[in-house]
Order: C-alpha cells, then structure tokens, then sequence
C-alpha cells in the first residue's frame, strides 16, 4: 500500500525497532494476519490476481498447492471455479477464518479445499502438482538467504514433472525504500470491521543491508487505545529474484507486469513470475 499524503512526523517512542523484525516466523510475519477481517476488509478490491491464477490453473491444471494461503482469498475463488486446492500457511488466525468462510460454501467447494498450518520453507504435502501458486507478496516473508534457499527447494519437491510454480511480488521501489523513517503517512479514515471508524497511518522503514522494509500501520479508533501492527517485507529487486530462481533449479518462462500479461515497463508495481524446473521441456505453445 503506498501512501504518499499528508505527511506528519510522529515520535518514534514505543515501537518496535526493525533492528528486532524480519525474521521468519515473527512479529513483522505475523502480526498483519492476526485480525483477518481487516484483511479481507483492506484487500477486497483486489481482483485482477486473483483472475489470473484462475487462467493459470486452468492453462497448467491442478490440484494447485498454495503457499501462503492465507485465509483463502485466492483459494476459494479456485474452488468455486471448479478447481481443487491444498494450502499451506503458518498463521492460525489465518487458516480459522479459511474454515470459517469454508463452512458457508457449497458442499462441493468444501471438498475441493484443504489446508495444513505449516512453514513454506518446510511443509510437506504427500503429492507433486501440477501448479504450485505463491500469491500477493509471500515470498516477501523469505528473509534470510536460508529461507529463499529453503523454500525453493521445496517449491521444487512438490511440482510434478512439467509443472509450474507462479508468484508475484512487489517490485522495489527506490523512492519508497527512501521515506524518512521519522515521519507517517495519512489515509482517509475507514470503518473497520471490528473497531468503528478508523484513522490510519503507515511509516516505513528500510534496512538496506538486509533488504528489508518495515511497513508501521498505525490505527486510531475515534473510541478506546490505538495499536499498531509491523509488517516486514524483503525487498526483491527482479535480477536478483531470477537469480535465486536460477540458483534454485528453476526457469522464468513469463514475466507479467500487473495481471495482465503485460510485457514489465518502467512503471511495473508488481511482477508475476511463472516458472519450471530446468530440467523439463518449454511448453509446446499451441499452434495457431
Ligand atoms: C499477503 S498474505 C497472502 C495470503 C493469500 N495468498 C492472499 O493472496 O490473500 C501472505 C501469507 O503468507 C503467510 N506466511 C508468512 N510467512 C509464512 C511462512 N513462513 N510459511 C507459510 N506461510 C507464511 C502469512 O500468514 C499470510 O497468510
């Protein structure tokens, strides 16, 4: 979320320092997907992503095992659409409201969905896919070199022969990775699903020795405490993503700017990569 409005410099007591964040598996990696109402909330306009894994799907076939499932905002349209999912995801809140919305679907989308709590880096499911999906800024949560390293691997281990594995993720972006610490960002004001209406703030912060921004969202209900929550992110810059994939044993074979199977341009805010192990063959493209 990039807000550049209204800029206010703000204390820096009582925060927790980045210094302590960016680690897999902690507060910067958690805490954003401990309130699941307010993320389906922020995150409901968001479509276009989830259309085109929908047409990845279709094109690669499934079942499709999702890393990061999260609390199925990809994963139930999938289903609804026919397709079967496995999901992976390390937040209990997360996976609790993925069953929760799950018991209100129709009986056959409930069997086309099942999800494990697990680490990415780790999770084993007992089958290879065809697809193999990591959605809106998972592998942001990669940290370490280990972590990418980790992941990958096991990326690898769960495609079937001639299977892909699709993501995407925020490109960097230097002016934003250059935001004075010291200061917030205004955002109009909005109900939230479960505090009344909000005033809401983000402060960035970046580590550029380890690639790692903090994003502070800081709420303001008009009635009761404020509280903020950190959400870190490791910054990709796009040669160094291909070369972790080349590290890894994987071939980009597309690059797409936004969802739409855009060639990626100067203005380029998120990439989507889809991938297959170097050893399998290209795909034989359709003749026409
Ligand atoms: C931005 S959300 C994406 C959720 C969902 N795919 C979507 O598009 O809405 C990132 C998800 O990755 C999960 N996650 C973070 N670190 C993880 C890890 N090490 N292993 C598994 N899941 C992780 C979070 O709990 C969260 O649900």
């Amino acid at each position: 979320m990039a807000i550049k409005k209204r800029s206010l410099r703000v204390p820096t007591r009582g925060r927790v320092p980045l210094a302590e964040l960016g680690q897999a598996g902690d507060a910067g990696a958690r805490a954003h997907y401990d309130d699941p109402a307010y993320y389906t909330k922020a995150y409901a306009s968001r479509r276009s992503d989830v259309r085109l894994y929908i047409e990845l799907a279709a094109e690669y076939g499934w079942p499709v095992l999702e890393f990061g499932v999260g609390n199925g905002r990809i994963a139930l349209p999938l289903a609804r659409t026919g397709i079967d999912v496995v999901g992976v995801d390390l937040s209990e809140p997360m996976l609790e409201d993925l069953a929760r919305q799950l018991a209100s679907e129709a009986e056959s989308v409930q069997r086309r969905v099942r999800w494990q709590h697990g680490d990415m880096r780790s999770a084993r499911v007992e089958r290879e896919f065809p697809l193999v999906i990591a959605a809106f800024n998972t592998v942001l949560h990669l940290y370490e070199d280990g972590d990418i390293e980790a992941f990958l691997a096991n990326v690898r281990q769960h495609l079937a022969p001639g299977g892909r594995f699709a993501f995407d993720w925020s490109v960097p972006r230097p002016s934003e990775l250059a935001r004075d610490p010291k200061r917030s960002f205004g955002a109009p004001p909005f109900r939230h699903p479960t505090r009344g209406r909000v005033r809401y703030r983000e402060r960035f912060e970046y580590d550029p020795i380890r690639q790692v921004l903090l994003v502070e969202m800081q709420f303001h209900p008009e009635r009761g405490a404020g509280w903020t929550v950190p959400l870190t992110h490791r910054q990709f810059f796009p040669r160094e993503m291909d070369a972790w994939l080349h590290h890894a044993g994987l071939v980009v074979e597309h690059r797409f700017a936004d969802f739409e199977r855009e060639a990626p341009g100067p203005d380029v805010d998120s990439l989507v990569y889809v991938c297959r192990r170097a050893e399998d063959p290209p795909r034989a493209e359709p003749a026409g």
